[in-house]
């Protein structure tokens, strides 16, 4: 692994993904090991599917528990049935929530079908207060620069809120539904400074098309709501964990 740091923040890379993986699966269970009762940030999405199946498998060997923990994941579709093929809660449950220990009623994502939208945005804002914040928050990172769905021009003050997905996010994410299948457009995602009131934040990128992001991100002096990660430097405790392919730029 090299270590980095730009811009303030820290930069791990590594030279395969099941490394990358392993070291962040590892923090993770540092966490818990000091907190049980830790409140994690979670994300979705392919990078992370090695990371949970990293997880599931080794937790019990790690000697942690999930069982006095508390989840909250990023972000969910909006104007789908939570059992859909695409939907978050579903990723969730396949990939994390059924394979550990977790307690499903400490495992919090946003309504993918609320009656008021916005009011859930609210909502689950104000319960992620009342579990005393957020301790580690694991992020991706799209390859338009967004992290949970804000996308591009989003305020770097925003909270949990309602968004209209980009095209590419939309292109990207596609797949997930299956063939033929509606892709929705909106979704519910925790804010930027949202994301930036946790204590501890790690942000994942895997393969060469995210390069770009990851290149944007870490140009020298450049904080914009256009490029939603650059508000990361705000932050005092991240680390940016890589695979080579994600850091061309950086190396
Ligand atoms: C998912 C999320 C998104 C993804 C990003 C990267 O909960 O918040 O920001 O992390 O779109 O997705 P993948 O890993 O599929 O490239």
């Amino acid at each position: 692994m090299r270590r980095l740091e730009l811009e303030g923040l820290k930069i791990e890379v590594f030279d395969t993904v099941p490394e990358l993986v392993a070291r962040a699966a590892g923090r993770l269970f540092d966490v818990l090991r000091t907190d049980p009762e830790a409140v994690i940030g979670l994300a979705t999405g392919n990078t992370f599917i090695p990371f949970y199946d990293f997880v599931a498998t080794g937790y019990r060997r790690a000697g942690i528990s999930f069982e006095q923990s508390v989840t909250f994941n990023l972000d969910e579709y909006l104007g789908i049935p939570r059992e859909s093929e695409g939907s978050y809660h579903t990723y969730m449950d396949r990939n994390f929530f059924s394979k550990t220990d977790i307690v499903s009623e400490n495992a919090h994502i946003p309504d993918s079908n609320p009656a008021d939208p916005e009011g859930e945005a609210e909502n689950y804002e104000r319960l992620i207060t009342r579990s005393g914040g957020i301790d580690v928050q694991f992020l991706g990172i799209g390859r338009n620069g967004h992290i949970g769905f804000n996308e591009p021009g989003t305020s770097f003050d925003s909270r949990t809120h309602v968004t209209d997905l980009s095209a590419s996010t939309i292109e990207s994410n596609a797949p997930l539904f299956g063939k033929g299948k509606i892709v929705p457009h909106r979704a519910i995602t925790m804010g930027i400074r949202t994301i930036l009131d946790s204590r501890k934040i790690f942000l994942i990128a895997c393969g060469e098309e995210k390069s770009s992001a990851i290149a944007s991100t870490f140009t020298e002096g450049r904080m914009t709501e256009s490029v939603p990660s650059t508000a990361l430097k705000l932050h005092r405790n991240v680390t940016v964990l890589l695979d080579k392919p994600a850091a061309k730029s950086l190396l």
